[in-house]
């Protein structure tokens, strides 16, 4: 949430940091900000602009300013208001009374209120609502208390009265050589270039000029000028890390032909998935090789429940997991709400393994999950995109999804590929436990097969247009799915809700009839998904009982069933596979059909409003 640069080298900084911005823009996107540190006639000076809406405004309105904003170093800010509405005056950078201090925050500062109050007292002005204000006057006051203290002391002594996390970059006209960026639970990242460093939120900012990054931990802070960094922790010790390669092309984080994210992100499906699998599958075996657990596999051998933890999509991945791994592994699994798991009380048992799902590797309330089960020492395994993100470094082992950047911030290549890992892993507990040979290798083979089967569903992404195009002025849907594909059920309706802000609803379709049935009228569409598996006959009972109350129904059906074209309106067929690895193909026809009915009311399907890609704030 929010998106962070910051530039220090030899190139002018303020195209560098706009372009930065332009890639994090789906972290946030009400309002944006660059402040731009230029020495003129001997003189250092901070110019700042900032505006509502998206960065394409706040280019607008450089490119009419009269000044020429030339300097090497900058900071820039792209936002998800928390505190305060979207407007220039709480868009960042923000900056103190004497305009000495200008900087950009991601995260929440728990304690302002109290800090501002004590603030304005003592006679500082602010000049906006946020909560990150506060932080550069307590920089101005603690300057007259420290005239000679370099920077980034001065920002420690300042971050000493705050509570709440951060990922900031602060710079000064008092030093025009310097950038200070600190982290506590808010992502960043220091991009090592040929004499300049380019900081940020996340990697897809910094490609285009580095690939060599250094990960800053919670309670670091980096110094960077020109010439050097360096970074030391909260006890003030130096610390060395060396840099990590990103693999991720800059290419990856580009849209190409595709008009949106989005759709490039569900085409990229095929290629995803495999990239999650390749090297992982052992068919002679029916086993997978999973490298990222290899250190604790004896532990997962003498596992008696998983606990899996996670927020929205991921979430709902994890309730296929669940499904898998009970019928495959023969584990006893719960998944719960991250967000939840944080504040209930939940018990841990000595062979409890936590499992935590999430693209970003920096969603705040999974990561609280796992602080949580690292507090109570059972081990956690996490399934993460994001290299070297705060999930990935904090859990004991884990498998990453190798799918590059997702940047349309309705999750889709990701949910698929963590479908495929947890399909990956049941195989992997499971051969561990009493699954035959037979059957690991019934599983390994069809999930081979899985990514070119994506690729015929998306070969169909005309006839899913027609019945988009058909269905697009409802206002309302009901999306039901039983037992594997209950789940997907809900997925559907997210992505309906995220990308077109249609009002619908998942539930497990047996449970219709205790409740939603209500709703059901002529009006009122139901997407249905009902494959060729061992609850289709249920299924079809629910389709006859919404038929008999007039309510037009789409259907994803296995290629193959005619009977359910007598039934139903309009039939989407997906290919045959097993029952378990069925929603990786259910889901698909989903997505394009959110997707299409999003772009056909017109939205910004890549952006959609209030929300942001990354929820690194509780
Ligand atoms: C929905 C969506 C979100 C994310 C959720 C978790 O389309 O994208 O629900 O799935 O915010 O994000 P990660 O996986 O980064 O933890």
């Amino acid at each position: 949430m929010c998106g962070i640069i910051g530039y220090i080298g030899k190139q002018k900084a303020l195209p560098i940091l706009l372009d930065g911005i332009k890639s994090l823009e789906y972290r946030g996107y009400d309002s944006a900000g660059v402040a731009v540190l230029d020495n003129k006639n001997g003189e250092s000076r901070i110019y700042c602009v900032k505006s509502p809406g998206r960065i394409s405004v706040l280019e607008e309105k450089i490119s009419n300013q009269e000044n020429d904003i030339g300097g090497f170093l900058g900071i820039a800010h792209t936002r998800w208001a928390t505190h305060g509405v979207p407007n220039e005056a709480n868009a960042h950078p923000h900056f103190d009374c004497g305009q000495k201090f200008f900087l950009v925050h991601n995260g929440i500062i728990e304690n302002y209120k109290e800090l501002k109050n004590s603030l304005i007292k003592n006679g500082h002005k602010f000049s906006s609502e946020t909560d990150t204000e506060v932080i550069t006057h307590i920089l101005e006051d603690e300057r007259k208390k420290n005239p000679k203290t370099p920077l980034e002391e001065l920002t420690l002594k300042a971050l000493k009265n705050i509570s709440g996390t951060y990922g900031l970059a602060v710079i000064s006209v008092e030093e025009p050589k310097k950038l200070v960026v600190v982290r506590n639970f808010s992502p960043l990242l220091v991009g090592i270039g040929d004499g300049e460093y380019i900081v940020a939120s996340d990697a897809s900012a910094v490609l285009k000029h580095t690939r060599q990054i250094v990960f800053l931990h919670d309670g670091e802070i980096a110094i960077l000028t020109p010439e050097k960094h360096k970074i030391f922790n909260l006890r003030s010790e130096s610390v060395t890390r060396k840099p990590e390669k990103i693999e991720w092309t800059e290419e990856i984080a580009k849209k190409g032909d595709f008009p949106h994210f989005t759709l490039k992100e569900i085409f990229e499906q095929p290629e995803a998935i495999e990239n999650s699998l390749r090297g992982r599958l052992l068919p002679e075996e029916g086993l997978v090789k999973l490298g990222g657990l290899e250190l604790v596999q004896d532990k997962l051998r003498e596992a008696e429940r998983i606990i899996i933890a996670a927020c929205g999509s991921a979430y709902l991945a994890g309730r296929v997991g669940e499904y898998m791994f009970e019928e495959y592994a023969g584990i006893p699994t719960e998944v719960d709400f991250a967000s939840e798991l944080r504040y209930r009380k939940p018990i841990f048992r000595k062979n409890d393994v936590l499992l935590v799902v999430s693209q970003s590797g920096e969603t705040a309330d999974t990561l609280a999950a796992l602080h949580e089960a690292k507090q109570k020492n059972i081990l956690s395994i996490g399934i993460v995109n994001v290299v070297g993100s705060s999930i990935a470094r904090e859990t004991d082992a884990g498998v990453y999804q190798h799918i590059g950047p997702e940047i349309g911030v309705a999750s889709t290549k990701a949910f698929t590929s963590d479908l495929s890992i947890l399909a990956l892993l049941s195989v992997f507990l499971g051969r561990q436990r009493e699954m035959s040979l037979t059957m690991g290798r019934r599983i390994v083979e069809e999930l081979e097969k899985i990514p070119h089967l994506v690729g015929q569903i998306l070969k169909n992404k005309d006839q899913i247009f027609k019945v988009a195009k058909k269905y697009k002025s409802y206002n309302n849907f009901l999306y039901l799915g039983r037992k594997y594909n209950m789940p997907i059920a809900f997925e559907g309706a997210l992505k309906l809700k995220e990308i077109s802000y249609i009002h619908a609803e998942g539930y497990g379709a047996g449970e219709m009839k205790h409740g939603p049935i209500a709703m059901i009228n002529k009006d009122f569409p139901s997407v249905v998904i009902a494959p060729s598996d061992s609850v289709y006959e249920k299924i079809i009972s629910n389709i006859e009982e919404i038929k008999a109350r007039r309510g037009p129904i789409i259907a994803i059906a296995t290629e193959g069933n005619k009977e359910i074209k007598q039934i139903v309106e309009e039939v989407i067929y997906i290919p045959k596979t097993l029952e378990m690895l069925t929603p990786i193909l259910s889901v698909i026809p989903l997505q394009l059909f959110a997707y299409y009915i999003g772009v056909l009311r017109g939205f910004d399907v890549d952006c959609p409003r209030n929300l942001a890609k990354s929820v690194t704030v509780e």
